[in-house]
């Protein structure tokens, strides 16, 4: 009697906090973009955590900050299917536990029609919506082997288009449809334990936020971190911001 219970506490207390039912030094974190702003403070912060990082960069060879935190580099343009194919390779047989699809391109020039560029759009398209999509799928084997299946992609609040006060063209739009892609993904994966998430990080600075954002990159990640670590398939598909609060469509 005294066992069934002492299973019964521990079940619970691991389906209540999935947080505990790893240990991060066995896993793994891959994060795109990681070399400046946000990406490089989750790879900072994730590795203070015990977590071995991948850490992806255009340029390898010019992302110092990257290199010295400890983090493992790879070279990564997510709008370049041969740069793509080449991670894939290299990363072949093993696990990735958390995929955080961090790369990002915010022009601002777009706040009036007459200022749509469609080169600018469609490039917007090409590393904030497809990107995303392009790394993920050459990495599902890779999570497909990892203890928490889980992907987390960047998106924005100016990606709701419930909130959307107009202006920028290009970046909202891009956005929206990287939280279609999460939505879709997660109710492909839906049976099999795989968890899509789309999260917007608050107005941060950084080189994207400026300096006059909410949040530094320390504040931003310690919440989206807290809010990763929590998940569960049951967030599958949905749309948090740093404290974990649903942000509507
Ligand atoms: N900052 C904010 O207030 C804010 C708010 C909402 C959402 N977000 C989202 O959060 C994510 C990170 O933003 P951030 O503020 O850290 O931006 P950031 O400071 O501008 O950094 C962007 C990162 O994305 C990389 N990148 C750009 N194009 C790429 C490509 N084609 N392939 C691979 N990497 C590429 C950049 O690499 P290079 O150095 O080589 O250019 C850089 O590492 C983005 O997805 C952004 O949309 C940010």
């Amino acid at each position: 009697m005294k066992n069934y219970l002492s299973f019964a506490i521990v079940l619970f207390s691991l389906l209540a906090f999935p947080q505990f039912a790893y240990s991060s030094s066995d896993q793994t974190v891959l994060i795109t973009g990681a070399n400046r702003g946000i990406g490089l403070e989750y790879a900072k912060q994730f590795l203070a955590k015990g977590y071995k990082v991948i850490g992806t960069a255009r340029k390898p060879a010019t992302a110092t900050e990257l290199k010295k935190s400890g983090a493992e580099v790879l070279q990564l343009d997510v709008t370049d299917e041969k740069s793509v194919a080449d991670l894939k390779a290299a990363l072949k047989g093993r696990a990735i536990d958390i995929l955080i699809n961090n790369a990002g391109y915010f022009d601002r020039q777009d706040v009036t029609l007459d200022k749509v560029d469609f080169n600018t759009f469609a490039r917007t398209l090409d590393i904030n919506t497809l990107g995303p999509l392009r790394v993920t799928q050459a990495l599902i084997g890779n999570l497909e082997k990892g203890q928490r299946k889980t992907v987390i992609s960047m998106s924005s609040g100016l990606g709701s288009i419930e909130k959307s006060t107009g202006r920028w063209y290009a970046y909202r739009t891009s956005k929206t449809g990287l939280n279609q892609i999460n939505k879709i993904l997660s109710t492909e994966y839906k049976d099999q334990g795989f968890i899509f998430t789309v999260v917007h990080p608050g107005w941060v600075q950084t080189d994207m936020g400026g300096s006059n954002a909410t949040y530094t990159p320390t504040q931003s990640v310690q919440g989206l971190i807290k809010v990763i670590e929590g998940l569960t398939t049951k967030d599958s598909g949905q749309f948090y911001d740093l404290n974990g609060k649903s942000i509507p469509w």
